[in-house]
């Protein structure tokens, strides 16, 4: 019988270091989009796709991570005898459940494979969802939704793909794609940053994962690979030789908000997406880009 995804791994304990000096004493999770925490907008997703269990791997400098998700007594009173209900019932809806939550420490950040090792023990031996908190997405319906629809559908691990610039696939780790099945895509492959010219596709991993818990004992002999680091897709490789990965393509935007452009765009599109701000703020860009149009003329050459 196949077994229901029910449990989230979030790997927050990287150092953010193309965000310095912003994240040297802030997590780069808990940098804002619009008003909500990157890390929020992650969970918020996994939440949709009927996640019940949070699991965050953290780091030395992250505990104000875990103070997000708690409740805040004498703010939410103070909201409540001040008449604030609108902000006092958003907080609460964001809210996870009391014991929904977990938390463990990486201890050396030895790269995502071995953050995703280091939750093994609360996972158990079940299917999970694997979200990396930097990408965030905007879309009707959320990305890890209609991934475990697809896993309903096909079970075993399932990569959520888009696709990229051939040009800049070297950036990325690129599947190949084999025959469509149901909403999705058989993986007949995966390089991480292939070499110009060498790319299966140009569909990259966008950092939402579904994965079997076999995962873990691969993990645990996996060596260092690129970077020095434990790699998640060396894993998923040799993982790949006993289980299939399907590819879900999905056609909502990613925002990379572990980079600053990213980020900046997030926050841009983010605005725009929301009801109450998107006419102010189409004024304010547009009026920006009038005021900057002579340096941009200039910059341009
Ligand atoms: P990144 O390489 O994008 O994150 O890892 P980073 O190391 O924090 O950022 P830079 O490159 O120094 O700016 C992708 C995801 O994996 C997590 C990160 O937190 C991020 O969510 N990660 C990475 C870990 O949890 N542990 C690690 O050892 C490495």
């Amino acid at each position: 019988m196949m077994r229901k995804v029910r449990k989230a791994v979030f790997p927050v304990a990287g150092l953010g270091t193309r965000f310095l000096p912003a994240t040297k004493a802030i997590p780069k999770e808990m940098l804002t989009v619009v008003d909500k925490p990157v890390i929020q907008y992650v969970v918020d997703e996994a939440r949709e796709a009927g996640i019940e269990h949070f699991i965050f791997v953290t780091g030395r400098n992250k505990a104000v991570i875990e103070d997000h998700f708690d409740v805040q007594f004498e703010l939410y009173d103070t909201l409540a005898q001040r008449g604030k209900s609108d902000q006092l019932s958003r907080l609460q809806r964001l809210q996870p459940s009391p014991g929904q939550t977990s938390f463990t420490r990486q201890q050396v950040p030895l790269g995502l494979g071995h953050a995703v090792w280091c939750a093994r023990e609360l996972v158990g031996d079940e299917p999970f969802a694997l979200l990396l908190p930097d990408m965030i997405m905007q879309s009707e319906k959320s990305c890890m939704r209609d991934m475990v629809e697809l896993y309903e559908q096909t079970g075993n691990n399932i990569i959520a793909v888009q696709e990229c610039d051939p040009a800049e696939a070297h950036k990325y780790g690129i599947v190949g794609r084999g025959e469509t099945t149901h909403t999705g895509f058989r993986i007949t492959g995966m390089v991480e940053k292939p070499k110009p010219g060498t790319a299966p596709s140009n569909l990259y991993i966008n950092g939402r994962y579904i994965l079997q818990p076999e995962i873990f004992s691969i993990l645990e002999s996996q060596e260092k690979g690129a970077g020095n680091e434990i790699q998640l897709t060396d894993a998923m490789l040799r993982l790949e030789k006993r289980q299939p990965f399907y590819g879900y393509h999905y056609q909502g935007r990613t925002f990379d908000c572990g980079s600053p452009e990213g980020f900046i765009e997030a926050n841009v599109a983010f605005a725009l997406w929301r009801k109450d701000l998107n006419q102010g703020m189409a004024g304010v860009i547009r009026g920006l880009l009038d005021d900057y149009e002579p340096l941009l003329h200039r910059a341009r050459g």
